[in-house]
């Protein structure tokens, strides 16, 4: 969420052209199977029986202690779930599948080169591995209830291993993305003040087998140099005989794992029985501005609401095969690689790599392979693999029931296409609209209950209760165009705080619409999304984007996502990311990017096709003021398209720094060709 976020929302009478689609039925197998097909499920979750509806989530889990009072508010806006229960969230992810399900595969691991075979990890085999990774943490580190330890680490079986064995312990983890830099890795090892830090020495990506271990070393100077001492660095290795990296590993501080670990063969740890709203983990986002945030995830709510909406949104059933191709090191992976379907005690696929390395065919392959069921992406995938391989999916014989869209709003004309060619018009789609800080999805359809609408993220799940608000605090109703969308309840799967900060927590995410600071009753306490959303009649809302993610033309506010979408109904349209660029006249205007699909070359007319789409789709008043046609995006490594990038270049400004981008040397291409010279 931006720092702007709760400064930056003083437009009211948003405009949105966007069409509303037509209703897309999830078929009849998929609703015989589903598993919430109950009409009364949002009277269940109704706010007349609000908090006290979240006992079916909470009963998804074993606790050793039950609780008593299912929400306390008297911290307000910091929310108390189930308290006076305890439980242990390694004991719910592994230890209570033993009974029945020990010889199940918990996770199965696609490592990148095809050359290596897929690992699977029993329930028993994981129970083994967590246990004496607990014990190394206890014994070898001194770890103990309550420290922070964090967790930089790519896509490996040891990733969620370690997870599960710090929450064993109720060690508070902190996971950074593989892919961030060691600087943001040591400002976020100061920020949480972590002592130990946990690595890998290297891991594939694109063919290449990166080192990774390079990053600690910057990573523990930069936290020393803002006070944080770290003693000991844990180095996972990829090849466990091996050291795949190019930098010395540190006398008395760093240490192999692997070696380690052969004093804790056969340790058994008992699961230390933590509070329900001790915190499980730290998960950091990155603001383009200020300090990064790290938000703290309780224990029981987190759990319980992960687990639920694994349930009932993701539809997992134990038998299912489930594969979310996100990164564990970012939320979603959290919630729906690892803590949801281990607590269902389902099969989580994990994948090392890039989804078209070597070929665009490497997704569906796994797929096939595994025989994945459940199938989870995010639109800024979806569009690379129609763009690479728009025809491939239907040279593989695997069968999706369903899939799911997180992170961005997702043209029409993408879900389109993910719908038809990938689900092969069988599969029912989540378009699932959630963040960092709300640890679980906030809408979504149902999906054996409701159908699906493109481009529209679809009604609150049960138990979230949005409003949208306009600048004034006056409700925005069902087709009264967009508004600040907030939630008016707490739920149990929303972050506690943020670490260290309770003032910005309150500030950034509930001061905006609190009229009464001193409140302890939740009503007067709305979550502010940051951002702006539309409701229409039938109870859909759609997701316009990041309340700085709007621009304002002539007075008239256009999702970007709106104008994005228009260029994609060219049919030689891979990609496309709008930017506002200042005008004289209207004061900012769009301007359009764009890549193409393989085999299309830019000119001059196939710029005019796309003007004339975004006119006839949304009206003249989007019109692009030009429309670039570029090689490729600027992307993050986690895929997303740099806008500011893209908005710097369109206005003439520096880029700033943009080394840590997946492809850095394509902004140098694309400035010269927007700016000249
Ligand atoms: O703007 C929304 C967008 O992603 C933001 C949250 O990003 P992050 O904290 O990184 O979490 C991503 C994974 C949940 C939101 O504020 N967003 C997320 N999902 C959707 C979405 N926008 C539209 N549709 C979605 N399904």
């Amino acid at each position: 969420m931006s720092e702007k976020a709760t400064t930056d929302v003083n437009e009211a009478g948003i405009a949105v052209h966007w069409q509303e689609e037509e209703y897309v039925h999830p078929t009849t197998d998929f609703i015989a199977q589903a598993n919430m097909t109950d009409p009364t499920i949002h009277d269940q979750f109704g706010l007349d029986k609000f908090p006290n509806c979240f006992k079916q989530y909470a009963d998804l889990l074993d606790w050793y202690e039950y609780w008593h009072t299912t929400l306390d508010t008297s911290d307000a806006p910091c929310w108390k779930w189930f308290v006076g229960g305890k439980l242990n969230v390694s004991y719910n992810c592994v230890d209570r599948h033993l009974a029945d399900n020990k010889n199940k595969a918990a996770i199965i691991y696609a490592p990148e080169p095809e050359s290596e075979d897929h690992l699977v990890l029993t329930y028993q085999e994981l129970y083994v591995r967590v246990n004496e990774t607990a014990a190394l943490l206890q014994d070898f580190c001194g770890l103990k209830h309550g420290d922070r330890v964090t967790i930089h680490m790519p896509m490996v079986p040891e990733l969620p291993i370690t997870m599960l064995a710090c929450a064993r312990l109720g060690v508070i983890h902190s996971v950074v993305f593989g892919g961030f830099s060691g600087k943001a890795c040591g400002e976020r090892i100061a920020d949480s003040g972590s002592n130990v830090l946990i690595t890998m020495d290297s891991y594939y990506r694109n063919g290449k087998l990166l080192d990774h271990k390079v990053k600690a070393d910057e990573a523990v100077a930069i936290a020393n140099e803002e006070g944080q001492e770290v003693d000991k660095v844990l180095v996972w290795q990829r090849y466990r005989d091996k050291y795949n990296s190019e930098t010395p590993m540190v006398d008395g501080r760093d240490y192999f794992t692997y070696d380690v670990l052969k004093e804790y063969r056969g340790k058994r740890i008992d699961p230390v029985w933590v509070p329900a709203e001790d915190p499980l983990f730290l998960m950091y986002t990155s603001g383009t501005t200020g300090k990064p945030k790290g938000c703290q995830h309780s224990t029981g709510g987190y759990l319980a609401y992960a687990a639920g909406t694994s349930k009932y949104i993701q539809d997992i059933h134990p038998e299912d095969v489930y594969w979310c191709m996100a990164d564990i090191g970012w939320i979603t992976g959290h919630s729906y690689i690892v803590y949801g379907p281990l607590t269902l005690g389902a099969t989580t696929v994990m994948f090392e790599g890039v989804p078209v390395y070597p070929d665009p065919g490497r997704a569906w392959r796994i797929a096939e392979q595994l025989d994945v069921n459940i199938f989870h992406t995010a639109p800024t995938t979806i569009r690379m693999l129609r763009k690479v391989g728009p025809d491939e999916p239907a040279k593989y014989n695997y069968k999706f029931k369903h899939m799911t869209t997180v992170g961005e709003p997702i043209e029409p004309e993408v879900w389109r296409w993910y719908h038809k060619v990938v689900g092969r018009g069988e599969a029912a789609i989540v378009d699932t609209w959630w963040q960092t800080e709300t640890g679980g999805f906030l809408c979504s359809t149902v999906p054996g209950l409701e159908p699906m609408k493109p481009g529209s993220a679809g009604p609150a799940v049960p138990g979230i209760h949005p409003i949208i608000y306009d600048d004034d605090g006056k409700e925005v109703g069902a087709g009264g165009g967009a508004g600040n969308i907030c939630i008016q309840n707490p739920w149990p799967g929303a972050f506690q705080t943020i670490w260290g900060d309770r003032d910005r927590y309150v500030t950034n995410y509930y001061a905006r619409y609190n009229t009464n600071p001193d409140s302890k009753d939740w009503r007067d306490w709305p979550y502010l999304t940051g951002d702006a959303a539309t409701l229409s009649e039938d109870g859909y809302y759609r997701i316009l984007g990041r309340i700085d993610d709007v621009i304002n033309v002539s007075g008239h506010r256009l999702g970007t996502k709106e104008i994005e979408s228009a260029g994609l109904v060219v049919q030689e349209v891979a990609e496309s990311a709008v930017v506002s660029m200042a005008d004289e006249l209207k004061g900012v205007v769009p301007d359009l990017y764009v890549s193409l699909k393989p085999g299309y070359e830019a000119n001059d007319a196939l710029k005019k096709k796309i003007i004339d789409a975004v006119i006839r789709e949304i009206g003249p008043i989007a019109k692009p003021a030009h429309v670039h046609i570029v090689r490729d995006m600027p992307k993050t490594r986690s895929g997303k398209i740099m806008r500011r990038v893209l908005s710097a270049i369109s206005n003439g400004k520096d880029t700033g720094d943009v080394t840590t981008l997946a492809n850095p040397d394509i902004v140098e291409e694309i400035q010269k060709m927007v700016q000249g010279g």
